[in-house]
């Protein structure tokens, strides 16, 4: 027999249906992501304009909060940061305006328009500054090797974002720092979701997915209410203890 609540259920969390049992039927729905070389086309495309996309969707202040919620550890070298899905360079740029102090900045992404485009914005503005095409779930370096990893808007493209998490936690050193944030379950993301067929996350899951992945001290950032990103997504910070 099918639960009474199985419509309600539905409705309510709209495209997060697994499976809907009515009677003896039983409809999935699963979402599939881009491919990898249609996702790199798409970003390419939108290099250009991708900072201005970004702007009115209030992200720079966004960032802000998120970025705030750095450690003020003292390093004896310039802090490492690794930016994964660096894109135009929104979020590095707002991490540079927080610490207000030169960063040892390395950024990947599968997208060549758009590391170009960070390449402009932040060559002058580090110590020093890499950039790779490179895939979260791959990266090109040692373990051990940030002091801080900051990542917006990249998990969410992935089919399962813990391959990309934990890919973090092996290249942060003890004691580092991740910062990231993920577009949530809310209307607004479902429209993100839609369009970018990414997925959304409540913050109880996506803090969750940081924990199996092996992440501690997690604490969820929410965004500034004055931005329409407050109605997207939600920020967290989580740290690799041991
Ligand atoms: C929504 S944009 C966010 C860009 C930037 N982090 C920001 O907040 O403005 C997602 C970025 O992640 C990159 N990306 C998507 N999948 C990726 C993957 N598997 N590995 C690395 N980068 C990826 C895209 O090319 C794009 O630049």
């Amino acid at each position: 027999m099918s639960e009474p609540t199985s419509y309600y259920r539905a409705a309510k969390t709209w495209f997060d249906i697994g499976a809907l049992r009515i009677g003896s039927w039983e409809i999935s729905l699963r979402r599939h992501a881009w491919e990898d070389h249609r996702l790199k086309e798409f970003y390419d495309r939108a290099a250009t304009s991708w900072t201005r996309k970004t702007q009115r969707l209030g992200l720079d202040d966004a960032y802000g909060t998120l970025t705030a919620a750095v450690s003020t550890q003292t390093i004896d070298h310039p802090m490492k940061v690794l930016d994964i899905g660096i894109g135009t360079g929104v979020l590095s740029s707002a991490l540079l305006r927080t610490l207000g102090r030169d960063i040892d900045l390395t950024g990947v992404d599968i997208s060549p328009s758009m590391l170009e485009v960070a390449e402009d914005r932040l060559s002058s503005k580090c110590a020093a500054l890499r950039l790779l095409q490179s895939d979260a779930c791959d990266l090109p370096f040692a373990d051990n090797s940030f002091d801080l990893i900051v990542c917006g808007h990249v998990v969410e493209h992935l089919c399962e974002p813990s391959d990309a998490l934990r890919e973090m936690l092996r290249v942060l050193r003890p004691g580092g720092q991740l910062l990231i944030c993920i577009t949530r379950n809310t209307i607004a993301g479902a429209a993100i979701q839609l369009m970018w067929r990414t997925q959304r996350a409540s913050p109880k899951t996506a803090a969750g997915w940081l924990a199996t992945s092996g992440f501690e001290r997690i604490e969820i950032i929410e965004l500034p209410k004055h931005t329409a990103t407050s109605r997207l997504s939600c920020g967290y910070s989580a740290f690799k203890l041991r």
